[in-house]
C-alpha cells in the first residue's frame, strides 16, 4: 500500500472534495492536505471549518494557473483532483467555464504531475458513459451482461458537462500511456449528503420545502440515478489512491438505483408533506435516462465496501443537516430559484 504524506486536494472546498478532506483528517493522521480551490459559487470555506490548521491549508487559486500549480505540485507527493464545474444544468446555459476548468485545468495539473513525477488521482463521473435504458426495457432487467456501466463501457457523454469530464479522462489516459504519468481514474455515480450545493436535486428539494416552495421534478421523474453517500465515495477514492494499480480505471457505486420520483416522494414523506405536494416542470434537454454502476472491480480487486448503504437513514440525516444549517444555504436560495424559474424549472 502506497503512503502519501503531503497531498493536494483540488476542489477541496466543494461538496465531495471537502468530504474527502474531512475523511483524510479523521482517518489518516500522518497526512497533510493542501486544498487548492478557486472558491467559485460552489466552493465554501465553511466546508472546512474546524479542521486543524497544522493538517489542512487552503490555497485560494485556479487549477488553470500554471505557475501556482507548478509551485504546489513540486512540494507534494500526490494530487487528488476534484475541482470542476459540476452542474449539468449550468453547462446547458454556458459550456465555456466547463471547457476551461474541466479540460484545460486538468491538463495543467497532469503536466505538473508529469514534470515532478507526482502520483495523480482523477475524480470523474459515471456520466462519461452516457445513459442506459430503464431496467424494465432490458432483457436481464438491469442484471444482464452490459446492463450496468463497467470500466469497459464505451464513452458516450451527453451534456457539455459530461463531455468535458470525458475529455479530461481521455487526457489522463493519454498522459499515462505516452508519458508514464502515475495516474488512476475513478468514475462515481450520484453523491448525496451534507454540504451539497442547493442547485442539485436532493438539497434543492429539501431547501424548497424548508423555504415554503413546492419541490420541482423534471418531467415525469422516471430518470434513474445510482445514489451513493459521499462518505463512501471518499473511502473509495482513498482506497484507489493507496492501493489502485497505475493506469487503471475504477467505477465507484453502491447499488443505490432509484428514480427521481421515488427520491422526491421519500423526501416529502420524511419531511411530513403530502406525496403529491410538488410541481412537474420542464425537463432537462438531453436528460440522461438511467445510470447504474458495476463496482465489482473495486470491490474484488481492492477490497472496498460501502458502509453508508441505508438510503432512507442517509436521507433523513441529510434533511436534518439542511434543517440545522440554514445559515449555510439561506443567502443563496433566492438567486438559485430565480435562475431555475427563468428557465421554466
Ligand atoms: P462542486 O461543484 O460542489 O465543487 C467543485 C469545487 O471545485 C468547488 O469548491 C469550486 O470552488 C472548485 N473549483 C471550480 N473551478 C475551479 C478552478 N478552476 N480551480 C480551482 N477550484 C475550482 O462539485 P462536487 O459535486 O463536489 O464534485 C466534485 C468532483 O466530483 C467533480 O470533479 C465532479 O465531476 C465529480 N463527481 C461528482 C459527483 C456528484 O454526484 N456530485 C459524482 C461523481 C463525480
Ligand atoms: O452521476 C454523477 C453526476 O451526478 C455528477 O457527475 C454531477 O456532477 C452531479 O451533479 C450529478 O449529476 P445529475 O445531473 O444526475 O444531478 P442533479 O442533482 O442535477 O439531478 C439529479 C436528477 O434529478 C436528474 O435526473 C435531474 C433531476 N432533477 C434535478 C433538479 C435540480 C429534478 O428532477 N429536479 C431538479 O430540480
Amino acid at each position: 500500500m502506497a503512503e502519501y504524506k503531503n497531498i493536494i486536494v483540488t476542489g477541496g472546498a466543494g461538496f465531495i472534495g471537502s468530504n474527502f478532506v474531512h475523511y483524510v483528517v479523521n482517518n489518516h493522521p500522518e497526512v497533510h492536505v493542501t486544498v487548492l480551490d478557486k472558491l467559485t459559487y460552489a466552493g465554501n470555506k465553511e466546508n472546512l471549518a474546524g479542521l486543524p490548521a497544522d493538517r489542512v491549508e487552503l490555497v485560494v487559486g485556479d487549477i488553470c494557473d500554471e505557475k501556482l500549480v507548478d509551485e504546489l505540485v513540486q512540494k507534494a507527493d500526490a494530487v487528488v483532483h476534484y475541482a470542476a464545474e459540476s452542474h449539468n444544468d449550468n453547462s446547458l446555459e454556458d459550456p465555456t467555464p466547463f471547457i476551461q476548468t474541466n479540460i484545460v485545468g486538468t491538463s495543467v495539473l497532469i503536466n505538473a504531475c508529469r514534470k515532478y513525477d507526482v502520483r495523480y488521482h482523477h475524480v470523474s463521473t459515471d456520466e462519461v458513459y452516457g445513459d442506459l435504458p430503464l431496467r424494465e426495457d432490458l432483457p436481464g432487467h438491469g442484471e444482464g451482461p452490459g446492463e450496468k456501466f463497467t470500466p469497459e463501457t464505451p464513452y458516450r457523454p451527453s451534456s457539455p458537462y459530461s463531455s468535458s469530464k470525458a475529455a479530461s479522462d481521455l487526457l489522463v489516459r493519454a498522459w499515462v500511456r505516452s508519458f508514464g504519468l502515475k495516474a488512476t481514474i475513478s468514475n462515481c455515480s450520484n453523491n448525496y449528503g451534507p454540504y451539497q450545493h442547493i442547485e442539485k436535486f436532493i438539497p434543492r428539494q429539501i431547501t424548497n420545502i424548508l423555504s415554503g416552495i413546492r419541490p420541482k421534478l423534471y418531467g415525469e421523474g422516471k430518470n434513474v440515478r445510482d445514489w451513493i453517500h459521499t462518505n463512501d465515495h471518499s473511502s473509495a477514492v482513498w482506497t484507489i489512491l493507496t492501493k489502485g494499480k497505475i493506469g487503471e480505471t475504477y467505477l465507484i457505486g453502491a447499488d443505490g438505483e432509484k428514480n427521481n420520483k421515488e427520491v422526491l416522494e421519500a423526501i416529502l414523506e420524511a419531511m411530513g408533506q403530502p406525496q403529491d405536494a410538488y410541481d412537474q416542470v420542464k425537463d432537462r434537454p438531453g436528460h440522461d435516462l438511467r445510470y447504474a454502476i458495476d463496482a465489482s472491480k473495486l470491490r474484488n480487486e481492492l477490497g472496498w465496501e460501502p458502509q453508508f448503504t441505508d438510503f432512507s437513514k442517509g436521507l433523513k440525516e441529510t434533511i436534518a443537516w439542511y434543517t440545522e444549517n440554514q445559515d449555510w444555504w439561506k443567502a443563496q436560495k433566492e438567486a438559485v430559484e430565480a435562475k431555475y424559474a427563468k428557465n421554466g424549472q
